[in-house]
């Protein structure tokens, strides 16, 4: 496996399990970290015996958001003519699915790339929150347009502006995380999560992640006629007839990936 300066990552199974590792800054996210991240990520995209990753950081701060030190002193033409954090977006068009394993602090870029991944497991020690105004900011990693999609203009409007953090209780309740799970338990829960995606047929994890993604780019009519033409090009895989005849002869499907 490959060293990282601000991560460490080790394949368990088919999972790739990557973990945040600048303790000493709660996992703030500079640019060492990113570049990093995206070079575990294209690793992981790139085995084919890895089918999920799990994204996670320590019990004390999953991240505490963008590093503060590293943009203190820009001014608006650096961040501008450099599009800060735009490298972000290549996290995002990771098409094999990531689970983000939240733990303790998730605050502004934190929290930003907890919502990038498709689906947060919370520990009951996660909290959550868009401090960045009590910066002189707003969220620039994507916060304000994820958070209100995922728990809707009130609950997202009025963490913006005020900063608060919502427990991973009221953060189930809103719909921003999936599942919450004793902090003691989280990774290994994440693994196991994980690892029953990668145990699906590899094209329909592609798609299904797919689909659900274009449901938050575009309207109902288009959205339903993208799933059903990604639904029909799945039947022209060996494993769409593996799975539907592995149902009917009552054993699990043996995948080929195409
Ligand atoms: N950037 C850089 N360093 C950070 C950091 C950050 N976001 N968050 C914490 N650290 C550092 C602290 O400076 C401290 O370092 P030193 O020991 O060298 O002083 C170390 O991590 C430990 O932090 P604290 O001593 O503050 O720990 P605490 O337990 O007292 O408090 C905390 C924890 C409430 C999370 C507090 O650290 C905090 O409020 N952090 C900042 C949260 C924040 O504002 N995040 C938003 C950043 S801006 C952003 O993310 C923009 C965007 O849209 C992407």
């Amino acid at each position: 496996m490959a060293e990282y300066q601000t991560l460490l990552v080790e394949q368990r199974g088919p999972v790739t399990l990557v973990t945040l590792n600048r303790p000493e800054a709660l996992n703030a996210l500079n640019a060492q970290l990113l570049s990093d991240l995206l070079a575990a990520m294209a690793v992981f995209e790139a085995d084919a015996t890895q089918g999920c990753a799990v994204l996670t950081g320590s019990a004390k701060a999953f991240a505490a958001g963008a590093d503060i030190k590293e943009m203190q002193a820009q001014g608006f033409a650096d961040m501008y003519a450099h599009d800060f954090f735009a490298g972000w977006d290549q996290f995002t068009r990771t098409r094999k699915p990531v689970i983000a394993a939240v733990g303790g602090y998730a605050l502004g870029g934190g929290c930003e790339v907890a919502m990038m991944c498709d689906f947060i497991l919370a520990a009951d020690s996660a909290k959550f929150g868009q401090p960045e105004i009590k910066l002189g900011v707003t969220p620039g990693m994507g916060g304000s347009q994820r958070l209100a999609r995922a728990v809707g203009k009130a609950k997202a409007m009025e963490m913006c502006l005020t900063g608060r953090m919502m427990d991973a209780a009221e953060a189930e309740r809103a719909g921003l995380v999936s599942r919450v799970i004793p902090a003691a338990d989280l990774v290994e829960e994440a693994v196991k999560t994980a690892a029953t995606i990668a145990g699906m047929a590899p094209l329909a994890i592609l798609a299904n992640k797919e689909m659900v993604n274009y449901a938050f780019e575009t309207g109902l009519a288009a959205g339903v006629q993208f799933e059903r033409r990604l639904f029909h090009g799945l039947f022209g895989s060996a494993d769409q007839k593996e799975g539907m005849t592995a149902f009917v002869e009552k054993r699990s499907g043996q995948w080929r990936g195409r």
